[in-house]
């Protein structure tokens, strides 16, 4: 085994080095820490390279092959503060993190988390240390989704698995210690999608049976699939960034129909020309991000999607198709967005939004910040980034002080 582990070791450090020098010249110039960003992107790359060359000639498992040479995953978190346990709400896998606090103390606060990764990837697993952080810096009872994913469960299965945990969560708080009228909703990326579509199905259609949500809280989240040219798109495509313009839409793709063909006409919003002066235009105006570009008026066109399509107009699928009246009940919200990031134009158009309709909202900018700087540190140790602990400690201020 050393000599694997000789091997593979002058294999990642050199991949590392000829990934770090051409990622390096195609970052944009404002990116925070961007020695860190091209590193851990170059070993990441390099590691992944290594597990598929590995699992490909038939050596067997990656998980194996890291483990034996020393790489072990950061995720867990471990802390004598927090209880940890599975279980299983209305038959969807959740984990349940529950701060200690003082005895005799009032009810604690709930939070529903649903993590990022494309409605694809990722897991409570690959969440745990993130979302036990959060309920040690909230203070509230965090109940981390094991939705299931796309592509083999499609739209609207990860949502539906999200609205049930929730609707699960509001109806037997008591048995958690939590007060029903002090619970909100939150996730990032994908999982910031996901909040913000069962915060507007909670409102729309569980009003009179359920206690409202609290908050929501959106971290870089992805909200529509209308617009693949919006000015952070559009950079997108050219510079690098941390999530590429393809590989999200290629999410999207994913959620929707897993017809991955669809990822060429989608850049160039060919899916949606018929639509262009549609009221769904105008939900993802450029006048909610620049002012001086006056603001479009839609016509009176009634255009159908094929049906394969059709939900790139459903709101639970991309929140910003729902309509101002529907926008109008939700709860306090916190949107974050960063600079280099693809969804940045989603995240600030909803903010827009809302704020219109009536809903307080706090929007945190982050310019130097890229899409997933929060938890950077999950996947590789030492990749904690200072803007992301940043993020992560605006978050848990915002979920302290509106909970
Ligand atoms: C996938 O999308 C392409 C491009 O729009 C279309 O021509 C094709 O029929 C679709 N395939 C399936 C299986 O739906």
């Amino acid at each position: 085994m050393m000599g694997a582990c000789k091997t593979v070791t002058l294999l990642t450090a050199v991949t590392a080095v000829v990934l770090a020098v051409y990622v390096y010249s195609s970052l944009p110039p404002d990116v925070t820490e961007p020695g860190k960003l091209v590193m851990f992107k170059a070993v990441f790359f390099t590691f992944s390279l290594i597990g598929s060359t590995y699992e490909k000639l038939g050596f067997g498992d990656r998980a194996d092959l890291f483990r034996s040479i020393g790489v072990k995953p950061s995720f867990l978190v471990s802390d004598s503060n927090l209880e940890v346990r599975d279980s299983s709400f209305s038959g969807v896998q959740v984990r349940i993190y529950k701060p200690q606090v003082q005895k005799g103390g009032s009810k604690m606060t709930g939070l529903m988390f649903f993590h990022g990764g494309g409605w694809a990837l990722s897991s409570t697993y690959a969440y745990d240390r993130l979302v036990g952080r959060i309920a040690l810096g909230t203070g509230a009872v965090v109940v981390s989704v094991e939705y299931r994913l796309a592509p083999e469960q499609k739209f609207p299965v990860p949502f539906e698995d999200c609205l049930t945990a929730t609707q699960h969560f509001l109806q037997h708080a008591a048995e958690f210690g939590v007060d029903p009228t002090r619970i909100g909703v939150a996730g990032d990326s994908s999982g910031g999608n996901l909040a913000a579509a069962v915060a507007l199905r909670l409102e729309k259609d569980d009003k009179k049976k359920l206690p409202p949500l609290k908050l929501q809280a959106l971290v870089y989240p992805a909200l529509q699939a209308f617009d693949f040219q919006t000015p952070s798109y559009a950079r997108g495509h050219s510079v690098y960034v941390n999530l590429p313009a393809k590989l999200m839409i290629g999410f999207w793709v994913k959620y929707l129909n897993n017809n991955m063909s669809l990822i060429d006409v989608f850049s160039n919003n060919g899916h949606t020309t018929a639509l262009r002066k549609s009221r769904f235009a105008s939900y993802v105006d450029r006048h909610f991000l620049d002012e001086s570009v006056p603001r479009l008026t839609p016509e009176d066109i009634s255009v159908d999607l094929p049906d394969d399509l059709k939900d790139i107009l459903n709101p639970y699928f991309s929140p910003l198709m729902a309509e101002d009246a529907d926008l109008s009940g939700l709860p306090d919200t916190y949107v974050s967005v960063c600079g280099t990031d693809v969804l940045r134009d989603d995240g600030i158009m909803y903010a827009k939004r809302l704020e219109m309709a009536g809903v307080q909202v706090r929007l945190a900018r982050y310019p130097s910040g890229f899409h997933g700087v929060m938890s950077m540190d999950l996947a590789l140790k030492h990749f904690e980034f200072e803007l992301g602990r940043q993020m992560l400690q605006d978050l848990v201020t915002f979920v302290r002080e509106k909970l």
